[in-house]
């Protein structure tokens, strides 16, 4: 009797030790998970937004120009929301949650009437050298509700899903060689720990993904023929994962110009715009020349409408004009 009583408390213990593990396995996907957004689409299905990136000058450096031309192409494109690329705040991010920067260089620029929808943003490498945590702060989106800025999160609108990706702690230099600036690395204990579990979120998203399009986000290129050039550690650990799991465009920032790279081997487009300010930096990197449709070395910005069927993308300058503009149709590859 005393023997079948402690094969059952033996097996009670399993059960119970069983249970432990599927809750610790559930909190830590819980904690893994990416914040997810709901972005509602227009009666018609179809979606559109404005991409601008590299701003933060207090209207300096046409800021203000690129701004107005903003709100004459958004209303006339009727967007939905505004993607910012990051270095949202120039030269070194905002000093905290007070610093009038914000205000000075995001809420009293884009006025215009139809940039007052929502912004996603992402950090960039300037960002970084400010109070980091203050752009995340929910205090900002009390002093503007347009804002929303977070590490890595996800915005799903029914046809399209847009990863949003924190890429400044993927660079190597910016920690061994940080060439007198200071970064704020709160929040990023380990820079292998935060690659590797980024890396795994984003996968098991994509590949969890059913949307239509899959647009990837972040401040630093992939693939650049400008100053900075290609981010090889984005080469390396990240265009991988795109590349399997069908991402149409990776758009991004940090360069001060406009460019549209397709890539070698996979339909992923490369759409930089991050020409929200100074521009004109004048070097192009001839070696990194891939399949370039589009590079604009001045001031402007980005627009991408979606349908069901169709991306149709935007390049303008600072006078508001139509530099570049691309289409895909997907019917044909998803007809079954
Ligand atoms: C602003 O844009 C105009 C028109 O492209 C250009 O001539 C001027 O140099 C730009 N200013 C700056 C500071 O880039």
């Amino acid at each position: 009797m005393g023997g079948g009583g402690e094969v059952c408390s033996r097996r009670m213990a399993l059960v119970g030790g069983v249970g432990l593990v599927v809750l610790a396995l559930a909190l830590v996907s819980a904690r893994a998970e990416l914040r997810r957004f709901e972005q509602p689409v227009k009666p018609d299905g179809s979606i559109g937004f404005l991409v601008v990136g590299d701003w933060g000058r207090r209207g300096d450096y046409n800021q203000s120009r690129v701004a107005v031309q903003m709100g004459r192409v958004g209303e006339k494109l009727d967007i939905d929301f505004v993607v910012s690329t990051g270095d949202n705040f120039y030269d070194n991010g905002l000093t905290g949650e007070h610093d009038p920067a914000f205000e000075e260089s995001f809420t009293n620029i884009y006025t215009a009437k139809s940039l007052q929808k929502q912004w996603y943003s992402v950090l960039g490498n300037h960002d970084y050298r400010g109070d980091a945590e203050a752009q995340l702060s929910p205090l900002l989106r009390r002093i503007d509700r347009r804002w929303l800025c977070l590490r890595s999160f996800i915005v799903n609108a029914e046809l399209v899903e847009i990863f949003f990706l924190d890429t400044t702690p993927f660079v190597k230099s910016y920690f061994t060689d940080a060439e007198g600036h200071t970064y704020d690395w709160r929040g990023i204990k380990s820079r292998k720990t935060y690659i590797a579990n980024l890396l795994k979120d984003v996968e098991s998203a994509l590949k969890a993904s059913t949307a239509k399009w899959k647009i990837v986000v972040g401040h630093h290129a992939i693939r650049s023929i400008s100053h900075h050039g290609d981010t090889k550690e984005l080469l390396k650990y990240l265009l991988p994962i795109l590349r399997a799991n069908s991402v149409d465009f990776y758009v991004n920032g940090h360069d001060h110009c406009l460019q549209q790279i397709g890539d070698t081997e996979s339909p992923i487009q490369f759409l930089t715009s991050g020409a929200g300010s100074k521009a004109w930096r004048g070097d192009i990197k001839e070696t990194n020349i891939g399949d370039v449709s589009f590079f604009y070395d001045g001031q402007g910005f980005m627009s991408v409408r979606l349908t069901r069927s169709d991306a149709e993308i935007a390049f303008y300058d600072v006078f508001g004009e139509v530099l570049h503009t691309w289409t895909v149709s997907k019917q044909l590859h998803s007809a079954i």
